[in-house]
């Protein structure tokens, strides 16, 4: 699902936001584990000032696990509970249970000094488009739990999920914005697919991703493409084309499907596990 973000829809969200906060102890917050700053949103921390957090880098099997490890001590350092997680796996949620218990022990001790007991932690689950918010829904209450609140007679409004005697979750996702301003950003967006090909420069796009395959992650492109790495981005393409069969009509090379071929390959991870950004980014981006 990709969205286009006006004024309007960022005002809307973020009063939804600021809504459904009055309701929750712990805000879970999904980010993609490629570019763990870049699909942050970047008003979540104004947000959720007096909340308890829990950062999910999601899609980690698609990322490098070394720097998803150098992430995950980066957001620790600053505070957060943080967790590395494929959503669509069911046997990665056993680990979730425990972070969330974990991310709001002050909350639970506060309680408890007070003498309220078994008062579960209300959570809700947020992050910018496509970063998986709904598959881990799914594949983390399932089937078997019981929406509470949807019986007839009781207040109309938000519906929570009882996951388990501790737990419950709000039904819906709050939907934020990316940080698409930020031009890097920007580009780490487009390159995992968050912001719409059309319209954006495939061919920009490609370069900038070969660029860094060749920097970050050396030998990659030889074993994907069977090509000659040490040439510019450029050079890269063109070679990646011809291999590929990549041609019109009089043997002209056709970038816009080389272009696409490349950006399918990595969003899949058939180029391989990579991570875009690191905590004390390299720039590669300016290099392209
Ligand atoms: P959203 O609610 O945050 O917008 O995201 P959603 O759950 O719809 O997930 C977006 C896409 O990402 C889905 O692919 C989903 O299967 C995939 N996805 C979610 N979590 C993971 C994960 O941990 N690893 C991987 N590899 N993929 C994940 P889709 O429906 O096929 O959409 P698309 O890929 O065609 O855009």
């Amino acid at each position: 699902m990709q969205f286009q973000w006006y004024p309007g829809h960022m005002m809307k969200a973020k009063r939804q936001m600021q809504e459904d906060l009055k309701l929750i102890d712990l805000i879970i917050e999904l980010v993609d584990a490629r570019i763990p700053g870049a699909s942050r949103n970047p008003d979540i921390d104004a947000l959720g000032k007096q909340k308890s957090r829990l950062i999910l880098m999601n899609k980690a099997d698609l990322a490098d696990e070394k720097k998803t490890e150098s992430w995950k001590r980066y957001f620790m350092d600053k505070g957060y509970s943080a967790v590395c997680l494929d959503a669509r796996s069911k046997s990665g949620m056993k680990k979730i249970q425990n972070a969330i218990l974990e991310a709001c022990k002050e909350k639970i001790e506060r309680n408890r000094r007070r003498g309220i007991l078994n008062r579960p932690v209300r959570a809700m689950v947020v992050g910018i488009p496509n970063v998986g918010k709904s598959t881990f829904i799914n594949t983390y209450a399932g089937k078997a739990c019981a929406k509470t609140g949807n019986r007839p007679g009781v207040t109309k409004g938000r519906q929570w999920i009882r996951l388990n005697k501790n737990t419950e979750l709000l039904d819906t996702p709050g939907i934020l914005w990316p940080k698409f301003e930020d031009p890097k950003a920007g580009l780490y967006l487009a390159l995992i697919g968050s912001i719409r090909d059309e319209i954006l420069n495939l061919n920009e796009m490609a370069l900038s991703l070969l660029t860094f395959c060749k920097e970050a992650y050396p030998g990659a492109l030889l074993e994907r493409y069977d090509i000659e790495e040490e040439a510019e981005a450029s050079g890269l393409l063109s070679q990646i084309a011809r291999k590929r069969n990549c041609v019109k009509k009089g043997e002209e090379l056709d970038f816009d499907r080389v272009s696409t071929l490349i950006l399918d390959d990595f969003r899949s991870g058939r180029l391989g596990r990579f991570t875009l950004e690191t905590p004390e980014d390299g720039g590669w981006h300016e290099r392209g």
